[in-house]
């Protein structure tokens, strides 16, 4: 989703600037562009596209300017082309903007009342226009406080002026916005990702702060213009590896790490010696929970429908899952006693983080779980435990999937054994068994050979359809996300024993079935199912465990087997075919498989 860069130094910006939009690419984007300001005048170059095309439209031995903005941009108002690229420019300022701003409509009828020319179909345009006419009659910092209490919406800006050349204006409502310190010069940025490779100092923008960047300082303002102080973080480390090494894409390589992943994941929490699980300073009296709601989107969602499962199982705690753009703007009953626990890769999705602000504001009890330590969700939450498995660049996730599994999972066995709803031996049983984890998903990834085979079958197919009960349904909700998000074609996730009740109309000769049966307590229930659809022309792949028992059906299609581990742990390994197959059904097909069209990385816009 849309990015931003600013940097104001003393020597040219325009390659660094280049440089930080690359780091950006893994949130998604169609669109790509660049101001700078040189001997009094703004040059803009943007590009339909990649960074990679806008790189090779700017000469940067003419770019001079040591002031200067970048945007990626993913289309909210207006078709992705150049016009309607960022940054949108008047002769005296430049602006890039993440976010939607709502009142754009009504602001763009007064100010063509008033003379102002619309170049594009965006609702940034506005704020050029409306920043360029309040320019007229008042100061910079006027101006921006008058502009930002006209705009509604959501916005992160950077700015740059034609008469104030030596800084950059930020502003945060909603979008979050950071400032970054370097020798010499600083930076703005629309996350920690964008500035890492330039700086590990950073300080956050909090929602209506303003700021104003200039190379060896930086000011910044809350709402009503009062002078505020900001914390000077240090982030985790200064230039993270993001390199594909061997593989072709991010997504392929991010898959393979899962072993490695799991194996920090299990270190951060779990203690080897005494087989016990350390959540360190938990804020809240075990006793005190009666009751969990946990809240994501997309692939976060379903780790969520899988913790319900888990809960259910090893504890009597009452538990509600929840998509969070629609919790959102329900009519929520807030209780004291129950735990809200937020899901996300980014930690920066927009409705994830709308719904953890009114949680926030109701004053209850909130606890996130992210792969992004310095993401607002994280931030803004009473409690944080991270996923520790390193940057996700592939805009479907994978690893991120694998990781906040595992950190529920966790973090349910330890609350279930200490309301003394597990035993000890249990207890112990359960830390023991998920510490072979690691050792058994790098055995599944070896299946990899026959998924590559098969995976035409679901590219040729007019759709196919994930069925699962109990552990494995959510996991087949996930086989279908990934298969439509990377291969463009209809897959639908269900409840194997939900078919009959409308969606069996779909079978018919031919169509590509997978059926995710572990023999677990569902195993028997599913197995049915999947003859009842196999009767009707389904191709089934079934996704099982090892065993010497006989599966009592003909004509199966294909078949995965995966490791043995307890009935719990399944879904850590029937996850990985699923993973694969979409992978390899978008090889097939020849898609951009790490940044599929239409969708982003980080959804900053509701
Ligand atoms: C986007 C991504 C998905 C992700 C979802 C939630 O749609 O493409 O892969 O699951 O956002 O993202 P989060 O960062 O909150 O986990």
């Amino acid at each position: 989703m849309c990015g931003i860069v600013g940097i104001t130094s003393n020597k040219p910006v325009s390659v660094s600037i280049i440089n930080s939009l690359r780091k950006l690419e893994y949130r998604g984007y169609d669109s790509a562009g660049i101001a700078t300001l040189s001997n009094g005048f703004i040059n803009e170059v943007k590009s339909e596209g990649r960074v990679e095309k806008l790189e090779k439209n700017i000469d940067t031995k003419n770019m001079i300017g040591s002031v200067g903005i970048g945007h990626v941009r993913w289309a909210t108002h207006g078709v992705p082309n150049k016009i309607n690229a960022h940054p949108h420019s008047s002769e005296s300022v430049s602006v890039v903007h993440n976010g939607i701003i709502e009142n754009s409509t009504n602001l763009k009828k007064n100010l063509v009342s008033i003379g102002h020319k619309f170049k594009s179909q965006t609702d940034t345009e506005v704020i050029v226009h409306l920043i360029t006419e309040l320019l007229k009659k008042n100061d910079l910092k006027e101006s921006i406080l008058k502009m930002l209490n006209q705009l509604e919406g959501s916005f992160a800006l950077a700015i740059i002026f034609k008469d104030h050349p030596d800084l950059i204006v930020g502003a945060r409502r909603g979008s979050p916005l950071a400032v970054g310190y370097g020798p010499n010069e600083n930076y703005l940025g629309s996350d920690s990702y964008a500035l890492k490779s330039m700086t590990n100092k950073i300080s956050y923008l909090d929602d209506g702060d303003f700021c104003i960047v200039k190379k060896n300082h930086v000011e910044f303002f809350d709402n009503n213009g009062i002078k505020l102080n900001k914390k000077v973080l240090k982030l985790s480390s200064n230039e993270e590896n993001y390199g594909k090494g061997d593989y072709k894409h991010y997504m392929a390589k991010e898959i393979d790490e899962q072993p490695i992943t799991i194996k920090n994941c299990i270190k951060e929490y779990i203690d080897n010696i005494n087989n016990d699980i350390n959540i360190y300073n938990f804020p809240w009296k075990i006793n005190d929970i009666s009751s969990v709601t946990l809240i994501g989107c997309g692939t976060a969602y379903h780790s969520c429908l899988m913790a319900k499962y888990w809960i259910e199982e090893l504890s009597s705690l009452d538990v509600n899952i929840d998509i969070a753009s629609e919790f959102r703007y329900r009519k929520n009953r807030f209780k004291k006693d129950n735990l809200y626990i937020f899901v996300s890769q980014s930690g920066e999705t927009a409705d994830t983080y709308a719904a953890l602000d009114i949680c926030n504001k109701n004053k209850m009890k909130t606890a996130s779980i992210v792969n992004v330590i310095e993401s607002s969700i994280a931030r803004d939450s009473n409690f944080v435990l991270p996923i520790h498995c390193g940057p996700e660049v592939g805009v479907a996730s994978t690893k991120a999937f694998i990781g906040q599994m595992l950190v529920l999972y966790i973090l349910i066995l330890k609350i279930s054994y200490l309301r003394k709803e597990i035993d000890k031996n249990l207890y112990i049983k359960k830390i023991k068994a998920l510490k072979e984890l690691p050792e058994l998903v790098e055995k599944t990834l070896l299946t990899e050979s026959k998924i590559q085979s098969i995976s035409g079958t679901f590219t040729e197919a007019k759709g196919s359809m994930f069925l699962g009960r109990g552990f494995s349904y959510s996991i087949a909700l996930e086989g279908a996300l990934k298969l439509k998000e990377l291969s463009y074609v209809h897959a639908e996730g269900y409840p194997a024993g939900e078919m009959k009740h409308g969606p069996l109309a779909l079978i018919e000769d031919g169509i590509p079935v997978v059926v995710l049966a572990p023999r677990d307590e569902y195993y028997k229930k599913t197995i049915s199912n999947m003859q009842e659809v196999i009767a009707r022309g389904a191709k089934v792949l079934l996704i099982t465990n090892k065993s010497k028992e006989e599966i009592f059906s003909e004509n199966i299609w294909e078949k995965i087997e995966v490791e043995n581990t307890s009935n719990d742990l399944f879904p850590f390994l029937i996850t990985i075919p699923i993973q694969k197959l979409a992978y390899y059904a978008a090889l097939k097909k020849g898609y951009d498989i790490d940044k599929p069209r239409n969708l982003a990385k980080s959804v900053t816009v509701e």
